[in-house]
């Protein structure tokens, strides 16, 4: 019998116990997690994401200048000093190959942190969706998904994310010990599921991209299993 996977639709009802003892998969479509998955996919070594700048200056600065890439956006904007924002487009192969990555976001490396206690944190988007699904089919112990949302609010594409590892983990057939959560990401995604770009498009925090001239990272973001990676934080490190 296969086992339950749940959703926490918002980083607020997440308690960084809860996960002890848990496979956890990180959704920020808009666009941490998609970054992250980029990055990798591009051959950044590793990522270290943090949640503050402080302690983002602190790694930074016992790191190798020459190997290491200070990364990441306030609001979704470019920190001032960084290297590198938060648009998976900036993370070109040239850039980021064999790099380490100190990465720092408003939501993203938020929701990260606090999974730390997690026996496993997985990284996921549209962008590796049906890896991360086939990768928790084999996981042992329970596994949640925590959608980042935006300051403590619900994001509505990361929910869709997660509805469609939901439909892809238990083949399209919720069982009827689905949780309340699962059931949910996973109606969301079906009622939407055929015009996901457009609903993406009108989420809140792509409008937010769209006025800070960042439109064609939503179509990139919602493109479905581009990449077959399924980055993992692994002591402290995402890696692949
Ligand atoms: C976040 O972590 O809040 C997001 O990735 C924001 C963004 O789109 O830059």
């Amino acid at each position: 019998m296969k086992r339950d996977i749940d959703v926490y639709t918002t980083l607020l009802s997440l308690s960084e116990d809860e996960v002890r003892g848990k496979t956890v998969i990180v959704i920020d479509v808009l666009r941490a997690s998609s970054t992250i998955i980029t990055a990798m996919h591009r051959g950044a070594r590793s990522v270290i994401a943090v949640e503050d700048m402080g302690e983002a200056s602190r790694i930074a600065q016992n790191l190798d200048p020459t190997r290491r890439l200070l990364c990441g956006e306030r609001d979704g904007k470019l920190i001032e000093g960084y290297d590198l924002g938060n648009s998976p487009s900036e993370y070109t192969d040239e850039l980021v190959a064999d790099k380490t990555l100190i990465f720092t976001t408003t939501n993203g490396t938020k929701a990260i942190a606090r999974s730390s206690l997690a026996d496993r944190v997985i990284i996921a988007g549209f962008l590796n969706a049906d890896a991360v699904a086939d990768a928790v089919k084999q996981a042992e112990g329970e596994v949640i998904m925590v959608c980042a949302g935006w300051k403590g609010r619900l994001s509505l594409e990361d929910v869709l994310c997660a509805g469609y590892i939901v439909n892809s983990f238990y083949d399209g057939q919720l069982p009827e010990t689905a949780k309340d959560g699962a059931k949910v990401a996973m109606g969301l995604f079906e009622r939407f599921s055929d015009r996901l770009y457009e609903v993406v498009a009108a989420t809140n925090h792509a409008k937010r991209l769209q006025e800070m001239g960042y439109a064609e990272d939503i179509g990139y973001c919602c493109a479905l299993n581009t990449v077959n990676i399924v980055p993992e934080v692994v002591e402290g490190v995402i890696k692949i």
